[in-house]
């Protein structure tokens, strides 16, 4: 008899299986959902006797695959088992872990020149809950001490090195000491450098976040975090809270950011090459007043830099000798380079931090900072450098 066609022929079941044979590239599971032979089945692993996939916000075979992946590159050496939940985006991997560690009453203490976004987080959504923030001179440890003896509610130490967009380098494994010391959680945003160039983990550090969209993914075509850690105690809990908030990641973007994974130690290294030279050319040029890259034998986070970093990454901002109306006439005579709020894509990239990311940061603190009018910030890419340079000589002219 023929079979009928019916929406239930063309379910899972039907579809041909060769069991002898793997694919060679992760496969894609875009399905919300996983089906059962047997009711059972399905019983046992909702109540945790069996391990397997229910519904893709619980977990997803893609997603989880490209988590382990990364959260092995972040342990990679280091002896660490680490684990990794991926997420809809860098900001909701911030958000799961703080909701998941965190509690009314409790304070994070962080650093003023974080990533604007993590800022405003931390200051128009967690302070509703009840969460406090202080800020440190993470640059000064005396001060880090002293702060922690004098307030007992800090219970999470959050920061970002290098920091954005002035590069500006904090002692990863001096701050984690300090942290492990008064039985404080550690967390590093380690998107600049990615575990190619720096491993918080390894010195010290209990968590390590990244927006993914950034380097790990590197072409610029996938939004997605993740959170990485090795304290097991805590990890029931982190992905217990990234399953009901349901910021989880989806698998397409989870397997594009597989796909740039596969070049990153290679792009790691070219980033760092090309912006090492371009912040060669800026020093050397008479309208630059100054550069901010870490290799830079005279920037005053080189030694830090050179202790914890492997490559000095490929993020330089520089300041040219004017305000806003000077820096928008060089970025507008820029041909080769792209205007664009982002970073880490193998691509140069280009944004004026006072008028975009630092808009909202107030001009004071963020001129005490660093950022300036006169501020052009720079995600070097992987292009060849002789064009990249071509592009700041001539726009500079
Ligand atoms: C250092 C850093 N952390 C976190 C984020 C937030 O990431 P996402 O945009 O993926 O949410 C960004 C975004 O630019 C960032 O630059």
């Amino acid at each position: 008899m023929a079979k009928k066609m019916t929406i239930q022929s063309l379910c899972v079941k039907e579809l041909p299986q060769s069991h002898d044979s793997k694919p060679h590239q992760l496969p894609i599971f875009s399905t919300s959902s996983f089906a059962f032979d047997h009711i059972q089945d399905s019983a046992e692993i909702f109540r945790g006797d069996k391990e397997g996939y229910v519904y893709s916000r619980y977990g997803n075979p893609t997603v989880d695959a490209v988590a382990q992946k990364i959260a092995d590159l972040e342990a990679y050496g280091t002896g660490l088992n680490a684990y990794g939940f991926l997420t809809s985006s860098g900001m909701s991997a911030i958000s799961i872990l703080m909701m998941s560690l965190l509690k009314s009453g409790d304070t994070i203490l962080t650093q003023q020149d974080l990533y604007g976004g993590t800022t405003e987080l931390f200051q128009k959504i967690l302070v509703n809950l009840g969460i406090k923030i202080q800020y440190c001179d993470f640059y000064n440890m005396d001060e880090l001490e002293s702060i922690l003896q004098s307030n007992r509610d800090i219970k999470m130490i959050y920061f970002e090195t290098p920091s954005n967009p002035t590069l500006r380098c904090i002692d990863i494994y001096a701050v984690a000491k300090v942290a492990r010391k008064y039985g404080i959680w550690s967390c590093v945003d380690n998107t600049f450098c990615t575990p190619v160039i720096q491993q918080p983990l390894g010195q010290g550090i209990d968590f390590v976040i990244h927006s993914t969209t950034k380097y790990l993914n590197g072409h610029g075509n996938s939004i997605a975090g993740i959170i990485v850690s090795h304290h097991e105690k805590v990890k029931n809990q982190i992905g217990a809270t990234l399953k009901l908030i349901g910021a989880t990641c989806n698998p397409w973007d989870a397997w594009l950011l597989n796909n740039g994974l596969k070049t990153l130690y290679l792009r790691m290294i070219s980033h760092s090459e090309n912006a090492g030279q371009l912040a060669a050319f800026l020093k050397e040029h008479p309208k630059v007043r100054r550069v901010n890259y870490n290799g830079l034998a005279d920037n005053k986070y080189h030694d830090i830099a050179t202790k914890q970093m492997k490559y000095y990454g490929g993020m330089l901002s520089f300041e040219i000798d004017g305000n806003t109306k000077e820096a928008f006439a060089v970025i507008n005579k820029l041909n080769y380079c792209t205007v664009a709020p982002t970073l880490g894509d193998v691509d140069t990239l280009i944004l004026h931090p006072a008028s975009s990311s630092h808009l909202r940061v107030d001009k004071s603190v963020r001129e005490a900072n660093g950022i300036t009018e006169g501020l052009i910030r720079v995600s070097v890419g992987i292009e060849a450098i002789e064009d990249i340079v071509h592009d700041f000589e001539q726009a500079l002219s």
